[in-house]
């Protein structure tokens, strides 16, 4: 497996132990001595070298006993460049296919996908091969695209299969949050949000899902319903996604019956795109100076919060078979706002 390290390959490590006791786990980590896992076998990779970076003694070993393939590794930044994102999750996807074709008794491989390789596509996102004609809001969701490519060519010749995930928000059980990702710095603005208006519909819907849950799925899918060939959406789908004003209005109930204290500013209205770029414009002289940087961040995925855009988990569900419960986002969301003011967004340990 690789992205051990990470929050996604992280949760998975004790569900796949679990699952198979006599499963000899090894993960392919950039800085084996900065982590401990106990029970599995940590070599030292980078997914963005040749041969992964192993020797060739360790890709001979591999090689003859590898029989399953978690690809999980990904730079997840979406404000890096077309190039620097490739290099891990285009090349390094390549290079793990290419690892995978050596090894002789490979069942099944899957690659860790995002739903958002959709792009700017409206309407319902099938379970299936995307396409790139309506582009991309950020280079993550691009190289991503790319990767699935690589994988998706892949498939006549080799058990291959792709999981994508859908935003993650934090863990339903106990509202903590181990990424903060562009949903949780978006809800940071809301104390001293100087806009009047964002650009959103109030009636597009947002995907949003706990890590919980999406790591309990993911394993099943892994270790019990793998079918090679199969493009897995493991989402909220369209009927349980908030539509971005719920979520809009939901987000400003927490803060204003919770946190008082932060004086917040009026509700902004809900613009089009292009109202919204006057808005900014009229603006712009009396915005603090840290306000472009914040806009440039928030702008890599604001657009998808003015796209109707769902998507399709039918498929996937059936195989689920509901033995992963869904959390319901109303059950836990307050927590994970609640969650990311207790700790600053992360600079502080929550109590
Ligand atoms: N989190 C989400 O909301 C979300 C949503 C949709 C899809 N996904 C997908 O889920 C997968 C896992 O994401 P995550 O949230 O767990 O990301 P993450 O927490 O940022 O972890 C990324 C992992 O990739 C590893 N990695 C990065 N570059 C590498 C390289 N060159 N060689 C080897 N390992 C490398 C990192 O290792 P280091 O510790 O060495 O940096 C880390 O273990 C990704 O494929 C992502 O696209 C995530």
């Amino acid at each position: 497996m690789t992205g051990a390290t990470g929050l996604v390959g992280g949760g998975l490590i004790p569900l796949l132990r679990a699952g198979n006791p006599e499963r000899d786990l090894v993960l392919l980590v950039r800085r084996p001595s900065a982590f401990h896992f106990p029970g599995c076998i940590v070599l030292e990779a980078d997914v963005t070298k040749p041969g992964l970076g192993l020797g060739q003694a360790e890709l001979s070993i591999l090689s003859r006993q590898v029989t399953q393939v978690i690809h999980s590794a990904a730079d997840i930044r979406f404000r890096i460049s077309l190039e620097e994102s490739r290099a891990t999750n285009v090349e390094g996807t390549r290079r793990m296919l290419e690892f995978a074709g050596l090894c002789h008794r490979l069942e099944r491989f899957l690659h860790v996908s995002t739903i958002y390789v959709a792009g700017k596509r409206t309407g319902l996102v099938a379970e299936g091969p995307s396409c790139s004609i309506a582009g991309f809001v950020n280079t993550y969701q691009q190289t991503k695209f790319e990767a699935e490519q690589l994988v998706l060519a892949s498939m006549a010749r080799m058990p291959v299969a792709i999981a994508r995930l859908s935003s993650i928000i934090g863990d339903s059980r106990h509202g903590s949050v181990h990424q903060f990702n562009y949903f949780h710095q978006s809800i940071k603005a809301i104390p001293w949000n100087p806009l009047p208006a964002i650009p959103a519909d109030p009636e597009a819907r947002i995907d949003l899902v706990s890590s919980d849950w999406t790591i309990a799925a993911l394993h099943l899918l892994f270790d019990e319903c793998f079918a090679p060939g199969r493009v897995f959406q493991l989402c909220a789908g369209p009927e349980r996604s908030w539509t971005v004003g719920e979520l809009l209005s939901r987000t400003y109930d927490v803060f204003e019956r919770h946190h008082v204290h932060l004086r917040l500013r009026r509700r902004p209205r809900m613009v089009p795109y292009s109202e919204f770029e006057r808005v900014v414009d009229k603006l712009s002289h009396r915005l603090p100076a840290s306000f472009n940087d914040w806009l440039g961040a928030l702008l890599t995925f604001l657009p998808h919060l003015s796209l109707q855009q769902q998507f399709d988990n039918a498929d996937t569900e059936r195989l689920l078979a509901g033995r992963v419960p869904f959390p319901s986002l109303e059950s836990y969301f307050q927590q994970i706002v609640e969650y990311c003011v207790a700790t600053n967004w992360g600079r502080a340990a929550a109590d």
